[in-house]
C-alpha cells in the first residue's frame, strides 16, 4: 500500500502537509453524481468538511452545490465559482451579516433552525425588499448511532425546530411577507455507518409529509443532510463510499409528492478518503514499559483523535521493518496530543514519514495555531 503515495517527492517537502489525491476525489465526485443522478437528487457539498480552495473548486468543476455553515463558507463558496443559486445556508447561529451576505447573493435557501431566526431573517429581507428562500430544519428525533459529538437529530441536541413546534411556525408564514417556505431539511448526524438509520429518518419524514398534506401542504424541497460515513479502518478497501445503496434507501423509502425535489448535503463521504496528514517521525523514545514515535504533527494539524477519540490508520510509509509497537504522538503540550496507543508500526526511525489516513475530511479544516505553530500546507497528486 505503500505505493500509493509519491514518497521521492515527499521527501523534498517540509512537513507536515495534507497530500490530496485528486484522482480518488474525482473518481468519488464521478460516482457520487452517477447514483443521483439516477433518481434527480440534488447534491450540496458540506463545505465545513474541508473548504480547501483546489479541493472546492474541483469539486465545483463537477456540478455539485455547496451547504454552507457560516458567511466565511458562503465567501470561500463564491470565490471557489460556485453559482450561488446552488448554496444552501444553516446553521444555529447566523449573524446578521451572514444573512444579509446570504440575501445581498441571492443563495438558493437558508436553513432556518429557530421561530427567533426566521424573524430576523424576515426583517433583514424586508429590508432589501426581497423574499428570502426559507427550509426549516426539523430535528426528527432519529437516533445516527454515531459518536455522541456528532448525533445531530436527537431531541437533547441544539440543533433543528422540535417536532412538536414545526406547524406552530408554518403558521408564521402567513403573516411574515418576507420568507418563502420552500424547503424542509433534516440531518441526524455524521460518520452513520449502519444505513437503517437513513432509513428510519425516510419513516419519519414520511409521517411529516402525511400530516403536512392533510393540511393541504405541500412543501417542494426535501433535504436529508449528509452522515454517510467512511472505513476509517480500511482506507484503501473502498475508499469510495457505497453511493449507491445510500441513495437506493431514500429512493426505496421515501414517499415523494409529484413536485418535490431532493437534495443530501454530503461532506465526510466526499473527501475523507482522498486525504493523508503526512508527518515526519522526531524521535523515537524508548520509555520504561513503551515506545514512543514523537511526530512533527499533533492535534494542531489533526485534531480527531484528541477531540472526538477518533481512529486513523496510521502507517510508516518508509519502513519495511519489522512491525512493533508505538504510541504515536505529537509535539503540542498536552497529554491528548496522541494519535494512538499500541499501534503497529514497521520500525519507526528519526525521519520516518508517518501518513494518517482519512484526514481529507474535518482534517485541514480543524487545524489550529495552538502553540504559535504554522497551519499546514496542502499539496496535490495532479500538481506535485
Ligand atoms: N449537513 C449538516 C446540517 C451537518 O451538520 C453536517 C455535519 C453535514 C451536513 C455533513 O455531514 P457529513 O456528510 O460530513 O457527515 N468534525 C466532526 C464532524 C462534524 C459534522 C458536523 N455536521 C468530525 O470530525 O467527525
Amino acid at each position: 500500500m505503500k505505493g500509493i503515495f509519491p514518497i521521492d517527492k515527499f521527501k523534498q517537502l517540509q512537513t507536515p502537509f495534507y497530500y490530496y489525491n485528486t484522482e480518488l476525489l474525482r473518481e468519488t465526485l464521478a460516482l457520487v453524481r452517477q447514483e443521483a443522478d439516477k433518481y434527480n437528487y440534488h447534491i450540496h457539498y458540506a463545505v465545513k468538511a474541508n473548504a480547501n480552495h483546489k479541493i472546492l473548486t474541483i469539486i465545483r468543476e463537477n456540478g455539485l452545490g455547496a451547504d454552507c455553515v457560516s458567511g466565511g463558507e458562503i465567501k470561500a463558496c463564491l470565490e471557489a465559482g460556485f453559482p450561488a443559486g446552488k448554496i444552501v445556508y444553516a446553521g444555529v447561529g447566523k449573524a446578521d451579516w451572514e444573512i444579509n451576505l446570504g440575501l445581498d447573493n441571492n443563495i438558493f435557501c437558508f436553513n432556518v433552525e429557530s421561530a427567533a431566526e426566521l424573524e430576523v431573517i424576515n426583517e433583514l429581507a424586508g429590508i432589501k425588499g426581497k423574499i428570502a428562500p426559507i427550509a426549516l430544519r426539523i430535528n426528527p428525533e432519529v437516533d445516527a448511532h454515531t459518536h455522541a459529538y456528532i448525533t445531530t437529530g436527537l431531541k437533547e441536541n441544539k440543533f433543528g425546530i422540535n417536532l412538536s413546534q414545526m406547524n406552530g411556525i408554518i403558521d408564521r408564514f402567513d403573516t411574515l411577507k418576507n420568507v418563502k417556505l420552500i424547503g424542509l431539511h433534516f440531518h441526524i448526524g455524521s460518520q452513520i455507518t449502519d444505513l437503517t438509520s437513513f432509513q428510519a429518518l425516510c419513516s419519519r419524514v414520511n409521517e411529516i409529509q402525511e400530516s403536512m398534506y392533510r393540511r393541504q401542504i405541500i412543501i417542494p424541497n426535501l433535504n436529508f443532510g449528509g452522515g454517510l460515513g467512511i472505513d476509517y479502518h480500511h482506507p484503501n478497501r473502498q475508499p469510495i463510499p457505497d453511493f449507491k445503496e445510500y441513495f437506493a434507501i431514500f429512493h426505496k423509502h421515501v414517499k415523494l409528492r409529484p413536485i418535490q425535489q431532493v437534495h443530501f448535503e454530503p461532506g465526510r463521504s466526499i473527501v475523507g478518503q482522498c486525504g493523508s496528514l503526512i508527518t515526519k517521525v522526531l524521535y523515537v523514545k524508548e520509555g520504561s514499559y513503551k515506545k514512543f514515535a514523537i511526530l512533527d504533527a499533533g492535534f494542531t494539524e489533526l485534531i480527531r483523535p484528541a477531540f472526538y477519540q477518533a481512529y486513523h490508520k496510521i502507517e510508516n510509509i518508509t519502513s519495511d521493518g519489522e512491525i512493533e509497537k508505538y504510541d504515536v504522538v505529537g509535539p503540542i503540550c498536552e497529554s491528548s496530543d496522541c494519535f494512538g496507543k499500541e499501534i503497529d508500526l514497521n520500525k519507526v526511525h528519526r525521519g520516518d514519514l508517518i501518513a494518517l489516513r482519512s484526514a481529507g475530511a474535518y482534517g485541514e479544516i480543524m487545524a489550529s495555531r495552538y502553540n504559535c505553530r504554522e497551519l499546514p500546507k496542502a499539496y496535490y497528486s495532479d500538481t506535485l
